[in-house]
């Protein structure tokens, strides 16, 4: 790399009076968060840093001046050594209202090949992230990528990331729980201070620099099993006291996501949800299941099936998110359609006797939604659809099936849930004791760390649950969606 060159630069650069530091330099290297990059298309990708040279600053600014914009210097290149290899350059204003950070939307690249770019701030430079276009329209190219969820922080860093940034991926779709918010976490600065803490383990960060990111939050980035502007964490606070939280949550999402700016919050609203499309290969519709759905039935997770549950109405996506969905899915023509979602879809019954013991934060407990959404895929037969789903800690193959309460009725799609990067399962001897109640279960992986690497070509998904085994990490399980059949097999 011409590190020097670029340095001297960035110097340059750095004493021109439009810089926002008035030509001083940054208090210390800015890029203690890494680099990312996300939503690829066919001639772009979005790349993402922010400067924080001091991430767990108590005002949450992360220790830069809280009055000032800074000019940060991005190049994409077709080359890992930049030099002749850059193809985009330009420079964007940090600014304070957004911690700082920076999204960049870079344009006009070659579809379906991987590109190389780096930050410049104050003379300082960034670490160099990668990223791969989405192939042309029309081609119909494999596809590696894997699905991700439910990040706790433990011990200040994630083995399974690390082992991660080690696969030959396109993409990694990450499906909530990037942070766990506590009960003190109320502010925006409360929230940028748990991004800064969570973003800086090394492995997280390898991760990023080295596929591009989709990304939907799922509950904790903002409370526990909130559901659209009622939450469960702070009974106490009336709704507008809670959309100022959600507010905060989702701009700190924001700050430290990989996101397109379509997806800057206005107040205590953000459009997360949204579309890739990889050639006529695949589309993967990415879902929004917390900021439009119905309140829980109960407050309570695991409980018998409250009557409510049932209710029709019942809405898990909302009016518009549900018609963006299905109008995409009725007029896809790709081979696949991967549906990417927070909670379980598939019915899941605790109960080993003749009662019903359900999860009211999963699709268990919004049933009308999920008969519509079946029920739509089973009319209008969108070419392979396949659910992704992440949340319980836990990998999980599943029949979706009609209906749920008659085994011998049709699969409509498989579902394949992620395990989680770090969080615990201590429910999982309970998933296990009712394995044989829910027959529409195929794979259970118990309580164990990882992810699913998929690899999706025009005939076959196959899904590799990548499951720690001490530092290193091992496919427990593959399952295999041959294109034109709703059911998964062992590989
Ligand atoms: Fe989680």
């Amino acid at each position: 790399m011409d590190r020097g060159r670029f340095l001297r630069a960035g110097a340059a650069f750095a004493l021109l009076p439009v810089l926002g530091c008035g030509g001083e330099r940054l208090p210390d290297y800015p890029f203690r968060l890494g680099v990312a990059s996300g939503d690829p298309s066919p001639d772009g990708f979005v790349i993402w840093t922010r400067l924080a040279p001091e991430p767990l600053a108590e005002d949450g600014r992360g220790g830069m001046p809280p009055d000032r914009k800074v000019l940060v210097r991005w190049e994409v290149s077709e080359e890992e050594g930049f030099g002749r290899g850059v193809v985009r350059r330009g420079r964007v204003e940090a600014r304070p209202e957004l911690g700082h950070s920076v999204h960049v939307e870079v344009g006009g690249l070659r579809a379906g090949r991987w590109y190389w770019y780096r930050f410049e701030a104050g003379g300082e430079v960034s670490p160099v992230g990668r990223a791969r276009t989405a192939p042309p329209p029309g081609r119909r190219e494999r596809l590696s990528f894997a699905v991700a969820s439910c990040q706790a922080w433990t011990r200040g860093d994630y083995p399974a990331y690390r082992r991660m940034a080690e696969e030959d991926l396109d993409l990694v779709l990450h499906l909530g729980d990037y942070v766990y918010e506590e009960e003190d976490t109320r502010t925006l600065a409360d929230f940028r201070r748990l991004y800064g803490l969570y973003k800086s383990a090394p492995g997280l960060q390898a991760a990023h620099a080295a596929f591009p990111f989709a990304a939907v939050l799922d509950d904790h980035e903002v409370d526990n099993d909130w559901a659209g502007s009622y939450p469960e964490d702070y009974p106490e606070l009336g709704r507008e006291e809670f959309l100022r939280i959600r507010a905060a949550a989702f701009q700190a999402y924001y700050e430290h996501m990989p996101l397109r700016p379509s997806s800057l919050p206005q107040g205590p609203r953000m459009r997360l949800h949204r579309r890739l499309r990889f050639g006529s290969l695949a589309e993967i519709h990415l879902l929004d299941t917390r900021q439009y759905r119905d309140d829980q039935p109960t407050g309570r997770l695991i409980a018998p099936r409250e009557p409510e549950a049932l209710a029709a109405g019942r809405s898990m996506l909302g009016d518009e998110q549900r018609r963006w969905l299905f109008a995409g899915l009725q007029r896809s023509r790709t081979s696949w359609n991967l549906i990417a979602q927070q909670t379980m879809l598939a019915r899941y019954d605790y109960d080993t006797g003749p009662g019903v013991n359900v999860n009211h934060d999963q699709w268990d407990g919004y049933a009308a939604a999920r008969e519509r959404l079946l029920g739509f895929l089973r009319e209008s037969r969108p070419p392979g659809p396949v659910v992704l789903s992440g949340d319980w800690h836990a990998g999980f193959v599943n029949d979706l099936k009609a209906d749920f309460r008659d085994p011998a009725s049709g699969t409509v799609a498989p579902e394949i849930v992620t395990t989680s990067i770090s969080s615990g399962c201590p429910w999982a001897e309970r998933v296990k004791r009712a394995l044989g109640e829910n027959p529409h279960v195929r794979y259970f992986g118990g309580d164990r760390r990882g992810y699913v690497r998929c690899s999706l070509g025009e005939k076959l998904l196959r899904a590799d649950f990548r499951l720690l085994r001490g530092a290193g990490v091992e496919t427990a399980a593959s399952w295999v969606v041959e294109s034109g059949s709703p059911e998964a097999r062992r590989a």
